[in-house]
């Protein structure tokens, strides 16, 4: 595991584009599963603004999770991702492989992981991704794997429904056996509010089991945390 510190959530974005853009250039093809929230958002803005080289060709997106809504909703990550990133670069269509949950979610959540299997390398019988970005929640869920719902991590498929615990929202997320097989996993984790769970999960203090954070454990052991001073709080 390796841990990042940087002065602000901007420097996260910059020190990410830069490991991401190493990664799409040094890969034929790079199969990247994105993530939704507000650091990775930060990280588009300033890739579309200042990455004008990248080989977009290579970069084969997806989605770790995807809310169970029309891609034009506010909620979708599909659309953050196209407002912040793919609307401004030159990637072929066919590279971007979206989540259609809003409309038979668990027939999707088969559909997708059938989708994995086909495009994705297969490493001990599971798709493996060359990068899978994590956000951390508050509560300590990654994905949209929620510590209500912590037994969809050790689900037997590559994707499982999972309901988000206030707003009842149906989402589509990838399992703890896809994202612990991928050669790298980023957690993106930014703010006060991430420092305790982070403080714990990094620490391994007792009883961080129950934040579906603290499962992520890729067998390659590349875990990289890019995280800011707020969020390492507890542990600079
Ligand atoms: C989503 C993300 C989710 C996110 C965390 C952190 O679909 O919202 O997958 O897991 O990463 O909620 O979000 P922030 O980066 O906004 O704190």
């Amino acid at each position: 595991m390796e841990i990042k510190i940087f002065a602000s959530k901007k420097e996260v974005a910059k020190n990410f584009s830069d490991f991401l853009e190493e990664l799409i250039e040094s890969n034929g093809s790079a199969h990247i599963a994105l993530s939704g929230g507000s650091t990775p958002k930060e990280v588009f803005d300033f890739m579309a603004a200042n990455y004008k080289g990248v080989n977009w060709a290579n970069a084969h997106f997806y989605w770790g999770d995807e809310r169970c809504v029309p891609p034009t909703d506010a909620e979708s990550n599909y659309r953050m991702t196209v407002d912040h990133l793919l609307s401004k670069i030159d990637i072929p269509q066919e590279n971007i492989h979206r989540v259609f949950g809003e409309d038979q979610p668990a027939e999707e959540a088969q559909r997708y992981a059938k989708l994995l299997g086909e495009k994705l390398p297969m490493v001990n019988n599971t798709p493996q991704f060359d990068l899978v970005i994590l956000g951390m929640g508050d509560d300590g869920h990654t994905a949209s794997i929620f510590p209500h719902e912590i037994e969809l991590w050790n689900a037997e498929d590559f994707c499982e429904v999972a309901v988000h615990p206030d707003s009842g929202q149906r989402r589509i997320t990838l399992t703890g056996k896809v994202i612990n097989n991928a050669k790298t996993v980023a957690f993106l984790v930014t703010g006060k509010g991430k420092a305790e769970k982070v403080t714990k999960i990094i620490n391994e203090e007792p009883g961080s089991h129950v934040y579906p954070a603290s499962l992520v454990a890729p067998a390659t052991d590349n875990l990289i945390w890019f995280l800011d001073e707020e969020a390492a709080a507890g542990i600079i």
